[in-house]
């Protein structure tokens, strides 16, 4: 029987266990206690507390504005729907990139007072002092190269990275250094499908694509957008599963009539 349909509750070691086996690994974003909960019941291996919530959730641009007490929040809400998957939670632009110290104390911050089981960084090489502190504390690490959101202004733009030889270069090294530093898996966000396949190959850790193509170790997205509640954001990477956005619309449009006709509410819905 395959692993994720034996366990109760999903840990780092069966995602790897998964990827011995060859069993794709299902991740997605949560930001609140209720989908969550949804998603959770589904049996969704993992899910990330994304400093994406920054856009879907609180309407930024970017994901740089987002605090770290503002990703507590989230997360501490996620982790009270969620009984089986993984949680995972980003740690927030500018809270790990200044002092491998301000970094292991953003991490404890975030494992102590949302009872979240990992957390996610950007970059290689340059935050590697944060990753093995944080990893030193015993707290689960998972890395992220590609597109690093955090970075867009260094990037300039959200076009797919590392097509040029010296940056796929710089992201197959770094991605073997987060996995001899420890960390227990690792997201590729926006790169070529062949150089996520390498990467793959390569790295015993598991490997999960965003905009990464299909030979990695699993596949994470963005909830919002895959349900249709985001309409804006449409990458070529994004299959959506539902048109939420007109699903609710349709329904609070049928909520408005029933007020103004007086239909709503009727004799069986009041005391
Ligand atoms: O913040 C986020 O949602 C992410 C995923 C896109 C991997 O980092």
């Amino acid at each position: 029987m395959s692993v994720h349909k034996q366990v109760r509750k999903v840990t780092t070691h069966v995602l790897n266990e998964m990827k011995l086996r060859g069993e794709k690994i299902a991740m997605l974003t949560a930001y609140d206690y209720s989908l969550a909960r949804i998603l959770d019941k589904s049996k969704i291996d993992a899910l990330l507390v994304g400093d994406s919530a920054s856009n879907v959730m609180a309407g930024h641009e970017t994901t740089l504005p987002i605090t770290l007490n503002e990703m507590i929040y989230h997360a501490s809400s996620v982790v009270r729907g969620v009984s089986r998957a993984l949680v995972i939670v980003d740690l927030p632009f500018g809270t790990y990139q200044g002092n491998s110290r301000e970094a292991l104390s953003s991490a404890i911050r975030i494992m102590k007072e949302t009872g979240a089981h990992a957390v996610k960084l950007e970059g290689g090489a340059e935050v590697i002092e944060s990753v093995d502190r944080i990893l030193s504390a015993g707290i689960p690490v998972m890395g992220h190269l590609g597109l690093m959101p955090q970075s867009i202004h260094k990037f300039g733009t959200y076009v797919v990275r590392a097509t040029e030889n010296e940056e796929a270069d710089k992201l197959v090294k770094d991605a073997h250094l987060l996995e001899k530093s420890g960390c227990f898996a690792l997201v590729l966000e926006k790169i070529p499908a062949l150089l996520a396949k390498r990467v793959s190959k390569e790295l015993t850790i598991p490997v999960i694509g965003i905009g990464a193509g299909p030979h990695v170790d699993g596949q994470i997205l963005v909830t919002h957008d895959m349900l249709g509640l985001t309409q804006e954001f449409s990458p070529r990477f994004l299959r959506r599963y539902l048109n939420l956005n007109d699903e609710i619309q349709g329904a609070v449009h049928a909520y408005i009539d029933d007020v103004r006709q007086q239909d709503f509410p009727n004799k069986n819905e009041q005391y």
